[in-house]
Order: structure tokens, then sequence, then C-alpha cells
């Protein structure tokens, strides 16, 4: 069987119907993956990056690079959405590339959104225990310095040391209570994802709608700050491009939602939406916050960990009391990008496991709870060990890269597949194929082009560890092969 072989509609069609034992448990609705998506997005993005991104790299243009941002993941968002309503199963992205570019293109896809989702929770887990720590300190509660951060770091791209300190125990054990949640139920992990959105959401219009009223317009003054140094990315239009490759970061995760498809009760009409809205809720705050963060407080003062906490003092008195807000709401938003994360790869791995490319064990779904409790605590586990161990930085580019490839895979599927079966009912259509995916792919791989050599390297590495893995493993369990191989169950798609 070739390595390009593509699995059928008409078998995909076959398990996004099936229920019962074994199958995951469809009780998700538009609210609730809209609220999925939204927990995914608002995270350490817009309260950590967006204050990098203006110090360093775009001043109060920062705006723009949210909306250019933007506009790349609108594209992807768009794709994402057509395939997660006509293919309604949960692995996302890998399954899309299995029903259009091939096995091969699957699997590299299925282990590169590992990047994206295990990484990911281990980086935003990273990010919450900075901000856990600092609450708790607040509360005159402290937490020793060996016990909060990396023991392992780092340097000159490829040098790994250690730092001094013991463990990340507060990522770590964020990491494995989310994990214990996913294990309980989907509806349960959906209900308490509802109630840290609704809080998040409502601190972060308090910081637009208070802040706006203390705006000191002289910060947007020059609202491009000019290039001086000649050197690109450092302010200027380059530093919006720039700026927009790093805030990238607080978009990942509408994604995410498609994850979820096979627990949708109505994916066709109810994806697109979650999707698509969860994206275009996020962008119209981020850009609005950003606005705001910049007109409070100068962008040269926001090169801090904390920068929304560091616009709002710079508001005075008059806004000291929405600092605290902020605090909870950067660690409750945080938790809850940690959550979605945490639930998106198991399903990627359930779905592989299904098809024969892990071991059956992956594809085990929990006999009360219909969860995919074994894949879910693998991943809990490996997340919480990495996030107990590395620096947010190393994290966070592979997160980046990773994500990117899977977008630009996913963007290109929807053209092949026009093309292939332009037959299939599609409850969502990508607007103007091919221009849409095409400008997609063009924005993810220039976002991709901007990222530093040594991660590109390491995406290298990775992608080739999960090559050794397939060849030695997948490519012989694979259950498309062995369709192949027994004439019967071939004739029958
Ligand atoms: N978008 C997510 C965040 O900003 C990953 O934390």
């Amino acid at each position: 069987m070739s390595l390009l072989s593509t699995k059928s509609m008409a078998v995909l069609m076959d398990e996004a119907g099936a229920e019962g034992e074994g199958s995951l448990k469809r009780a998700l609705g538009a609210t609730n993956l809209t609220m999925l998506g939204i927990g995914a997005i608002i995270g350490a993005g817009i309260f950590v990056l967006t204050g990098t991104a203006a110090a360093q790299y775009a001043g109060p243009a920062v705006v723009y690079s949210f909306i250019l941002s933007g506009i790349a993941c609108l594209f992807a968002g768009l794709c994402y959405a057509e395939f997660a309503s006509m293919i309604p199963i949960a692995g996302s992205a890998y399954t899309y590339a299995y029903s259009t570019l091939g096995e091969l293109i699957a699997w590299i896809i299925g282990w590169d959104l590992i990047l994206e989702y295990l990484f990911g929770a281990s980086t935003v887990a990273v990010g919450w225990s900075g901000y856990f720590t600092a609450l708790m300190s607040d509360w005159h509660v402290h937490i020793p310095a060996a016990l909060a951060n990396a023991p392992l770091s780092v340097t000159g791209g490829w040098h790994l040391h250690t730092t001094g300190a013991l463990i990340n125990l507060p990522a770590l054990l964020l990491a494995g209570l989310m994990t214990t949640l996913l294990v309980i139920g989907i509806k349960e992990s959906a209900n308490f994802n509802n109630i840290i959105v609704f809080v998040k959401v409502l601190i972060v219009l308090l910081v637009i709608g208070f802040g706006f009223a203390f705006v000191n317009p002289a910060n947007w003054h020059p609202f491009v700050p000019p290039n001086t140094t000649g050197q690109f990315g450092v302010f200027g239009w380059s530093g919006v491009i720039r700026g927009a490759g790093v805030i990238f970061f607080a978009y990942i995760g509408f994604d995410a939602v498609s994850t979820t498809a096979q627990e949708a009760r109505n994916p066709q009409r109810d994806m697109p939406i979650g999707i698509l809205g969860s994206l275009g809720i996020c962008t119209v705050l981020y850009i609005l916050m950003a606005l705001v963060m910049t007109g409070l407080a100068h962008y040269t003062d926001l090169n801090v960990a904390f920068p929304v906490y560091v616009a709002i003092e710079h508001g005075g008195p008059g806004l000291a009391w929405l600092k605290w807000f902020v605090n909870i709401g950067a660690v409750l938003g945080l938790a809850s990008v940690v959550l979605v994360m945490l639930m998106g790869q198991p399903r990627i791995f359930f779905s592989m496991a299904r098809d024969g490319l892990l071991p059956p064990v992956f594809g085990k779904v929990h006999p009360r709870f219909k969860t995919p409790y074994v894949t879910t605590i693998l991943t809990g586990s490996v997340a919480a060990i990495v996030a107990g161990l590395f620096p947010i930085q190393l994290l966070g580019e592979l997160v980046n890269i990773g994500t990117l490839l899977a977008f630009a895979i996913v963007c290109a599927g929807v053209i092949v597949l026009r093309r292939t079966r332009p037959d299939l009912h599609r409850p969502f259509r990508t607007p103007f194929v091919p221009t849409v995916p095409l400008l997609g792919i063009f924005c993810c791989v220039g976002l991709m082009a901007g990222l530093p050599l040594d991660t590109w390297i390491r995406l290298g590495v990775w992608l080739v560890i999960g090559l050794v893995i397939y060849f030695s493993y997948g490519r012989y369990h694979s259950r498309l092969q062995q369709r192949a191989d027994s004439p019967s169950a071939a004739a029958a798609d």
C-alpha cells in the first residue's frame, strides 16, 4: 500500500456515526463549543506576550499585529470549519490529512500536533505558575523559588543545564488537576470551562471598559514607532510583522474545538459556529485590549511578565481596584487554556489508535465516564512532567511552529478535497477556494519563516523521531493497510 493512500470518506462517515460502547459521548452544543474555543484562546498570549510584542517590536501598532495575525488565523479557521463540519471525528487536522493527503502526511501531522497541544499545555502551565506564585505572595503565601521554577534551562540554542531549582511544582500540579477533570467527563470539563471563560471574559471586558476612560492618548503617538536601527522587526512596519509572529500564540486554540467534533451533538451546524465564533470574539477582544494597554502605559513600560497589571497600574488610583481582578483573570484564564489543550491531544491519539497507527490501548474509552482516559492520563502526565522541568521560552517556540505547520496542511487539504471529491456534502464551505486556503498557507509559511533556525531544527528532529515510530510500528498495524491487503474489505469501501 502506498504511503499516500487516503482513508475513504465512507469509512470516516461510519466512524463519525458510531455510537454506544467504546465511543465518545455526544454532549456538546454550539455554546459549549464556542466557550471551549474561547477557553483555549485567551491566555498567556494576551496576558503575557502583548507586552513583549509592544515593547520590543511594534509599539502601539501591536494592534495592527493582532489584526494581521487574526486575519491569518481566519483563513485557517475557515478551512478548519469546512473540515470539522464535514468530517466530525476527534482527530482534527490528523483526520483531515488522512482523508486528503494520505497516511504518511496524516501521521506527520498527528505527531506534529503533539507540539501544539501537549507542549502548548505545558507552556501555558509554566506561565500560569508565574501568575499563581505572584497571586499567592499577594496573599502572603510564599512558594519557595526552588519549587516554582524550571530546574532545566537551555542556553545558546542547545546547551542544556541545571538552574538550581528543584521543580516547577504549581505547573505540574495544575496539569495533574486538569487531567483528573478531563478523565471524569467531557460535560463536566466543559461546564468547568464555561465558568472560567465567563469570569475571564468578564475581567477582559472590565479592563477594556474601565481602562478606556483612563487612556492617555499621548501614549499612542507615534502609533507605529519608526524603525531607527534599520534592523528588520524592530519597530516600523517590519516590527508589526514580527509582532504578528509573536502574537500568533495568542490565537492558538480555536482549532482545539475541532478535536471535540465526535462529542458535538450537531457538528455539521455547531462546529463552524464554535471555531469561527470563538475566533471572532477573541479577535475583537484582543484588538480592544491592545489599544487599552498601549493607551494606559507607554509601550516601553510593558516589557514585563504581567503587562496587563502594569498597564492598569499606569491608569492611576482610579483603576487600582482592577489589579486584583487582572491577576485572578490571568490565573483562571491560563488554567482553562491548559484544560482545553489537554482535551485536544488525547482525542488525536484516540483517532490514531483507532486507525491502528498507535497501540489499541490508546483508543480505550472509559466505560463509565466515556472519555479517552488512557490517552488523557498519558498526555496529562507527560505535559505535567515537561511543565515541571522545562523553561517557557523553549516550549513556546515549538508550539508556534508545530501549530503553523498543521494550519498550512489543513488549508492545503481543503484545496485537495475540493478537487478529488467535489461531490461531497459540505455543511460549511470555505469561501473563495482556492484563494482563501492559499492565503492561509502563505500566511502560515510566512510566519514560520520568521522563527529562529534552532526552532526549525527542533521541529525536524521531532518529526524524524515520529517517522521512526511510524516505520517501526504504525505502518505495520495500520487498519487502512490491512483493509488494502484484504480484498473483501477494500471492495466494500
Ligand atoms: N492562545 C493560548 C494562549 O494565549 C495558547 O495562552
